[in-house]
């Protein structure tokens, strides 16, 4: 279950965390994009789901699946307005894997534990791709019945 509070003091970690060293000046765009790489670098930082041996899309603990959904939409996002592509294969790859073998959002190992609100944000996150056209992954022919083009 999503905790609120959870997520907003590990966000309030990553951006005190990060803050402290970014100045920005906001008229001017290269100086917001480059904020936004360096905060999009420090989430990726956490992440460890691309290891040989890790599972695409979780983050380690403390983190929940939900909160791994949150990231992976920001950087959908973060692709959107920078067009920075440093991300987008750990991002397609962690979504996919995440979408489960029926691709509703709903991978085994989390529905012990998982509520509409942990699934609603990977929702989002998958949402946001589709509307700001993120890349598709390159689907092998056998999953491709089953696959979505957003998945
Ligand atoms: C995993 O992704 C991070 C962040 O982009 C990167 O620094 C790291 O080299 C990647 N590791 C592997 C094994 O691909
Ligand atoms: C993403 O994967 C493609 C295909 O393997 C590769 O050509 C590209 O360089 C990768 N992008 C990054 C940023 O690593
Ligand atoms: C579920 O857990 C197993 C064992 O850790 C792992 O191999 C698999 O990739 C996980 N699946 C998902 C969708 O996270």
């Amino acid at each position: 279950m999503v905790r609120i509070a959870s997520f907003a003091s590990t966000l309030a970690g990553v951006l005190l965390h990060t803050a402290t060293a970014l100045e920005v000046n906001f008229d001017n765009q290269g100086d917001v994009f480059d904020a936004a790489s360096t905060i999009a670098f420090g989430l990726m930082r956490s992440y460890t789901g691309n290891y040989t041996g890790d599972v695409p899309g979780n983050l380690p603990d403390p983190y929940f699946w939900w909160e791994a959904g949150a990231m992976f939409g920001h950087l959908v996002d973060y692709w959107h307005i920078t067009g920075d592509e440093s991300y987008v294969n750990q991002t397609v790859q962690a979504i996919v894997h995440q979408s489960g073998d029926l691709r509703d959002l709903m991978p085994k190992n989390q529905t012990h534990t998982e509520g509409n609100d942990d699934q609603g944000f990977w929702a989002m996150s998958v949402m946001a791709a589709a509307e700001n056209n993120f890349p598709n992954p390159r689907r092998p022919a056998a999953i491709r019945p089953s696959c979505p083009s957003r998945l």
